[in-house]
């Protein structure tokens, strides 16, 4: 298969996957943000780990990207972001474990979330731990990060569940830096 075959598949097949999470919700609430950053090389065919230029995700944005057939946030955050993050007192946490692969069990302060020690990086799959719809994000929902309409599960700017039913933080997967501007998934 070319290249070009492949990336088209992937791109049907990406393109399958939203329009399915669509029709599970309220009308025009699962519209996310499509940017296909995955390098056509041996790593997306094997889809087991792949690599994401991050060079062009400037701060107080987001890209999505598909991995293993399911939506991966990542948002290069603001300062401000940050902060807001990391003043959360721990205690007013509904889930109080980070669920980060990269960690295993640990508190769920931000600096336990964030792929950099700075926090401008946070990687997370975009996948609703209440039931699995892809919530909403560049600040939406109660507590300035992303909202899921499905049932109105409210999470942070660190991706951590506030309100609503789902009972977990949105989990943050293997994940590193490679070089400066590339982050390897899986
Ligand atoms: S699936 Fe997100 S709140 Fe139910």
């Amino acid at each position: 298969m070319s290249h070009a075959e492949d990336h088209e598949g992937t791109r049907r097949d990406f393109l399958y996957y939203a329009t399915a999470g669509a029709g599970a919700v309220a009308t025009g609430a699962a519209v996310w943000p499509l940017v296909n950053q995955m390098n056509p090389s041996a790593d997306v065919k094997a889809l087991a780990s792949i690599r994401v230029d991050v060079a062009d995700v400037a701060p107080g944005t987001q890209i999505t990207v598909k991995w293993l057939g399911k939506p991966v946030f990542i948002r290069r955050r603001t300062e401000a972001e940050i902060a807001e993050a990391r003043a959360v007192n721990l205690a007013d946490l509904i889930d109080q474990d980070a669920r980060n692969e990269n960690l295993g069990a640990t508190a769920a302060k931000d600096e336990n979330r964030s792929l950099d020690e700075a926090g401008e990086w946070l990687v997370m799959m975009g996948v609703c731990t209440h039931l699995g719809c892809v919530p909403l994000g560049n600040g939406a929902g109660d507590f300035g990060g992303w909202f899921c309409p499905c049932h109105g599960s409210h999470y942070d700017s660190s991706g951590r569940i506030r309100k609503g039913p789902a009972p977990e933080n949105l989990p943050v997967p293997v994940a590193e830096f490679v070089d400066e501007t590339t982050i390897k998934l899986g």
